[in-house]
């Protein structure tokens, strides 16, 4: 991975995966918390079983998008040294959640009810441990509010870009 100044967007790649992750993970955080609450019936294992499916969709995509973006040419920040280590922390920080929130939810399912694709079902990889299990979907929980917050805060650093600062930085990421 490397910035260069002679590249002002990202390439269609990135595009594509950033939109599709983001429209993904949102999807995912609202569906998450409202199943959570719901009666145990069948409509709520319906709902369980998209969010496991769509999760593990994330997840390839996630693995997708970190080795495109350690292969790709970045477009360099025109912003100071400070201001530049924090977008990399903050990025750096939503890759790591976008990667441990499904993941760390298929490691849950390794130790208890096993793994659901859509109407694929395969048995857990370890012996049964619903404690093991519980400890892990707590840290999915958890994890899945710390994505959540960083996503505001991504978003809201957009739309200040956007509307405030009014440079282009919302067009490296979009469409033309
Ligand atoms: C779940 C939702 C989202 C996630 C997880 C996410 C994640 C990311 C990540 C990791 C990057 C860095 C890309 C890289 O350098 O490889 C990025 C870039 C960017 N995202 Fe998002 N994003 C989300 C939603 C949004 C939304 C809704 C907007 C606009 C309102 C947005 C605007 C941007 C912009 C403008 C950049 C480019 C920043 C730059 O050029 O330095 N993102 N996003
Ligand atoms: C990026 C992907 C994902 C996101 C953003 C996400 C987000 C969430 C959120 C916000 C909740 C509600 C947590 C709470 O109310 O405490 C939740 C619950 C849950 N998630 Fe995910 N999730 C993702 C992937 C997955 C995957 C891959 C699986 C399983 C294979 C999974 C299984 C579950 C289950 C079983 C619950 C319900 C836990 C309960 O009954 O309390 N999630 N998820």
């Amino acid at each position: 991975m490397t910035s260069n100044t002679a590249v002002t967007r990202y390439n269609s790649i990135s595009i594509a995966l950033h939109w599709a992750v983001a429209i993904l993970i949102i999807g995912l955080i609202i569906l998450g918390w409202y199943m959570a609450g719901l009666p145990r019936d069948e409509f709520r294992s319906t709902l369980y079983n998209l969010h496991k499916s769509f999760g593990a969709i994330v997840l390839g995509l996630i693995l997708l998008r970190i080795i495109w973006r350690l292969r790709s040419v970045l477009p360099s920040q025109e912003v100071g040294h400070l201001q530049q280590v924090l977008i990399e922390f903050a990025h750096f920080g939503l890759y790591l959640l976008m990667f441990a929130v499904p993941f760390i939810a298929l490691v849950a399912g390794s130790f208890n009810r096993g793994y659901t694709f859509f109407q694929w079902h395969w048995e857990p990889l370890f012996a049964k441990d619903p404690d093991l299990a519980h400890f892990f979907m707590d840290w999915h929980g958890w994890l899945a509010y710390a994505l959540t917050a960083l996503v505001a805060g991504h978003i809201l650093a957009a739309l200040h870009h956007q509307f405030v600062v009014k440079d282009n930085i919302f067009r490296r990421i979009w469409f033309s």
